[in-house]
């Protein structure tokens, strides 16, 4: 019987790589928790996210259990264990922002895009995601769209926004 493994159809061509990248940066530090943050964020360097297969695999080199992994990587905001979009969408609600309509932004753009913040839309096109401060509060309120800062934005310029992407 052929015991090759299968890879799920929705990972990357290229897990199996991906995997030996981040076996070499674990083989960089001891296996040991205080060294899995450090760990965690070179892994999402390299995966571009964190899927429970990916803590599996880290969990299993660093000799910890999964939970522990899954733990931390629900606990930190800055891991993902779902791919980002081709455009990351980083609306401001810092203070400025938010009392200038912030919050307006972020519903519109749920609506807008039928995702709740932190999601992906189903064409993969855009991660919503929400930030402090763009540093822009003299034109709040502020949102950016990868690298560009959209200041004085309005509800109702959300779509020419978008339709740049
Ligand atoms: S508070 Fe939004 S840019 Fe500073």
């Amino acid at each position: 019987m052929n015991q090759t493994k299968q890879i799920p159809h929705n990972l990357p061509e290229d897990h199996a790589q991906k995997l030996a990248q981040i076996e070499a940066v674990i083989a960089k530090y001891e296996a040991k928790p205080s060294n899995l943050i450090m760990v965690l964020h070179a892994a999402q360097g390299i995966y571009g996210y964190l899927p429970y297969v990916v803590q599996k695999f880290v969990a299993d080199k660093m000799i910890m259990a999964v939970s522990e992994v899954s733990g931390v990587v629900t606990f930190y905001s800055f891991f993902s264990t779902k791919p980002k979009g081709k455009h990351t969408i980083l609306v401001c609600m810092g203070t400025a922002c938010y009392v200038r309509g912030g919050k307006k932004l972020v519903e519109g753009l749920q609506k807008h895009l039928n995702v709740d913040v932190a999601d992906t839309t189903e064409d993969g096109k855009f991660t919503l995601s929400i930030a402090r401060c763009i540093g822009a509060c003299g034109l709040a309120p502020a949102l950016m769209v990868d690298d560009t800062v959209f200041k004085s934005v309005n509800p109702k310029r959300l779509e020419s926004v978008l339709s740049k992407y």
